[in-house]
């Protein structure tokens, strides 16, 4: 495994829409060791691909519920919502309030190819809406609340 470089805003990659995986090889697998690495070391929740500097729709989570890989992943269902602070390692030092769902169930594949169909609430909803965002070039300060906007 290797650390990688991440991104800060406002690299233009972090902007860009990223492309769906479509061979589910060992570099692959080579990218999200990496990754979760680099999450870790940063002391992050998640983090996704652009945030690397490649566009390929893959992100890492690791909450308290676990260490999630999400390939290809799309929210197909959301309930309830949340309100609460969150930051990003692309935006050191930062933070703002965003209104998120407080469920989510997310269809995705895993390093295999194989796909999942999960359901996930409170922070690790959170946190998959977040990484899922930047998979579209959307940052977290995009959707904040204006008062202590970042
Ligand atoms: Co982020």
């Amino acid at each position: 495994m290797a650390l990688r470089d991440i991104v800060k805003d406002p690299d233009p990659v972090l902007r860009r829409h990223s492309r769906p995986v479509e061979v589910f090889d060992a570099k692959l697998g080579k990218l999200l060791d990496d990754m979760r690495e680099t999450m870790l070391a940063a002391d992050g929740v998640g983090l996704a691909a652009p945030q690397v500097g490649l566009l390929r729709r893959v992100a890492v989570i690791e909450t308290e519920d676990g260490y999630f890989e999400f390939i290809n992943p799309a929210i197909v269902a959301s309930s309830g919502s949340q309100r609460g602070a969150e930051g990003c390692l692309s935006v050191p030092g930062k933070s703002a309030t965003v209104v998120r769902p407080m469920k989510v169930t997310v269809e995705y594949f895993d390093r295999k190819g194989k796909k999942h169909k999960e359901e996930f609430e409170g922070w690790t909803a959170r946190a998959c809406c977040h990484e899922f965002d930047h998979l579209d070039g959307v940052l977290y300060y995009d959707k904040a609340e204006k008062e202590g906007n970042a």
